[in-house]
C-alpha cells in the first residue's frame, strides 16, 4: 500500500506528541494488538462448522457487522469462497423478510453478535429468526465475557466465543467479530492480519516521523476546523462497504465534545465510489464551500484484463479512442484525471494505492484507518473510544417500549 500527500506540513513537535500518546494508548486500547494475535482457537471453531452449511448469516449492526462486510465484499468479486456471508442489521421487516428468502435454514449457521448483549436491532432480529429455527447448534454467539448474552448462550447451549472488553465494536473487525465470519466464508484470516501487522510494524518503526499516515493525522486535526468534512473517493466497487465502515468509524469516534473544553468538534466522513461520483458528488467537490479534504483510493491491478472492444458505432466515432482499452486502465485513468483537477483547485488531497484485491492490502487499509482515527482523535482532544451521543435515542426508545407493555 502507497500513500503519497499531496499537501504540506511542518509540525514535528505536534507529529511527536500525537505518536507518543498512541503509544501510551496501546497499554489499555486493545484493537493495536489484535494483529498478532493467536488465531489458532478461531481456526480451530471454524473447522467445527459442518462442511454441508453453505451460508453464515450475521445478526449484528454497527461494529458488529460493518468490517466483516467490508472485507467479504472486498474480496469476493476476486475468489471462489466456501460459504456466502449475509447481514441482518435492519429492523426494515422488508430487508428481513428477503434476506431470509435467499436462505435454506438447514443450510445456514447464525452468528449473532453483540459487545453488550443488548441491542434492540439485533435482538428484535434474533428472536424472529429464533422462531423459526430454535436449535442451539444453529448459533453461535460473540459477545464480551460476562455479559447476560453469554449467560443466555450458555443455558441455550450453543457456542460462546468473547471479544478482549477492551475492543470497541467500531475497532473490532481484526478481532472475533470479524475474523469468524470471514473464516467461515473461507476468507484467508491469516493473510488479513498479516497485512494489518505489516503496516502497524512500519507505523511504529524508526521512521515514523516520516510517516505520511501520521502526517496526515496532523494535517486533518490542525484544519479541523477548516476542512471539517473528509472524503474517501474509492475507485472500485469493491471498496463500497469499506466505505460504509469508514463511515461509522470516523463519525462515531470523532464528533464530540472535547475533553478539556465544552466545545463540540467532529470530523465528517463522506464515502464515495468513482467513477459513478464523478456524476454526483464531484461538482461540489471542485466549486462548493473549501471545507473538504479527499482521499483517493485506486486498485493497481484488477486482476481482470477485459478490453472495450475495437468497435466502431456509426456518428459516435468520436468515442474510438476507448478502442482497445483495458477497462483497468480506463477507471485509474479517470481517477488520475479527477486528481490532476482537483489539484488544480488546491483541494487538500492523498491517494492510496493498493497493488491488488487480497486478504493482506484490506488488513492493511483497515488498521492504516484505525491508526488514523485514532491519532485524529488524540490531536482535537476527544475521546475516540466513547460513543455517549447515542444513547439519549437509545433510551427514549426503550421507555416508548415500555410504555407499550
Ligand atoms: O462502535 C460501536 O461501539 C457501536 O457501533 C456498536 O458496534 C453498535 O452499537 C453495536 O453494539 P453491540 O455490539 O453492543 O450490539
Amino acid at each position: 500500500m502507497k500513500n503519497k500527500l499531496y499537501f504540506k506540513l511542518k509540525n514535528k513537535k505536534v507529529q511527536e506528541a500525537a505518536f507518543s500518546a498512541i503509544l501510551k494508548e496501546q497499554k489499555h486500547i486493545g484493537y493495536y494488538a489484535l494483529p498478532e494475535q493467536n488465531i489458532s482457537p478461531i481456526l480451530t471453531y471454524a473447522k467445527s462448522i459442518p462442511d454441508d452449511i453453505e451460508n453464515v448469516a450475521v445478526i449484528g449492526i454497527g461494529g458488529s457487522s460493518l468490517g466483516a462486510k467490508a472485507v467479504y465484499e472486498f474480496i469476493k468479486p476476486t475468489k471462489k469462497l466456501k460459504r456466502k456471508l449475509y447481514f441482518f442489521e435492519s429492523t426494515d421487516p422488508l430487508n428481513i423478510t428477503t434476506l431470509l428468502s435467499k436462505l435454506n435454514l438447514q443450510k445456514t449457521h447464525f452468528l449473532v453478535i453483540s459487545k453488550s448483549g443488548t441491542t434492540i436491532e439485533t435482538f428484535s432480529i434474533y428472536k424472529y429468526i429464533y422462531s423459526l429455527k430454535n436449535d442451539s447448534k444453529s448459533y453461535t454467539f460473540i459477545t464480551d465475557p460476562g455479559s447476560p448474552l453469554e449467560k443466555y448462550a450458555l443455558d441455550f447451549g450453543a457456542s460462546v466465543l468473547h471479544l478482549p472488553d477492551n475492543v470497541g465494536g467500531r475497532f473490532s473487525v481484526l478481532s472475533t467479530v470479524g475474523l469468524v465470519p470471514l473464516a467461515l466464508s473461507g476468507i484467508d484470516i491469516q493473510a488479513l492480519l498479516y497485512g494489518a501487522n505489516t503496516l502497524k510494524k512500519s507505523f511504529f518503526g524508526a521512521g515514523y516521523m516520516q510517516d505520511t499516515l501520521l502526517k496526515k493525522a496532523v494535517f486533518y486535526a490542525q484544519n479541523h476546523a477548516q476542512y471539517h468534512i473528509n472524503c474517501i473517493f474509492a475507485y472500485s466497487e469493491t471498496l463500497k462497504y469499506f466505505c460504509e465502515w469508514y463511515v461509522q468509524l470516523w463519525g462515531e469516534s470523532l464528533g464530540k465534545k472535547q475533553r478539556h473544553s465544552a466545545f463540540n468538534v467532529g470530523l465528517t466522513p463522506i464515502g464515495l465510489i468513482g467513477p459513478k461520483d464523478q456524476h454526483s458528488f464531484l461538482q461540489l467537490l471542485m466549486e462548493g464551500t473549501r471545507d473538504k479534504s479527499v482521499t483517493f483510493i485506486k486498485i493497481e491491478d484488477f486482476q481482470d484484463d477485459i478490453v472495450i472492444p475495437d468497435i466502431s458505432l456509426p456518428h459516435l466515432e468520436s468515442l474510438d479512442s476507448l478502442n482497445n482499452l483495458p477497462f483497468s486502465k480506463l477507471i485509474n485513468m479517470q481517477c488520475d484525471s479527477v486528481i490532476k483537477a482537483l489539484l488544480e483547485e488546491e483541494i487538500p488531497l492523498d491517494s492510496i494505492s493498493i497493488s491488488k484485491v487480497n486478504e493482506g492490502n484490506i488488513g492493511a487499509l483497515m488498521y492504516y484507518y484505525e491508526l488514523l482515527t485514532s491519532l485524529v482523535g488524540e490531536l482535537i482532544d476527544v475521546n475516540t473510544y466513547d460513543q455517549p451521543g447515542v444513547e439519549a435515542g437509545k433510551i427514549i426508545l426503550k421507555k416508548k417500549l415500555n410504555s407499550l407493555s
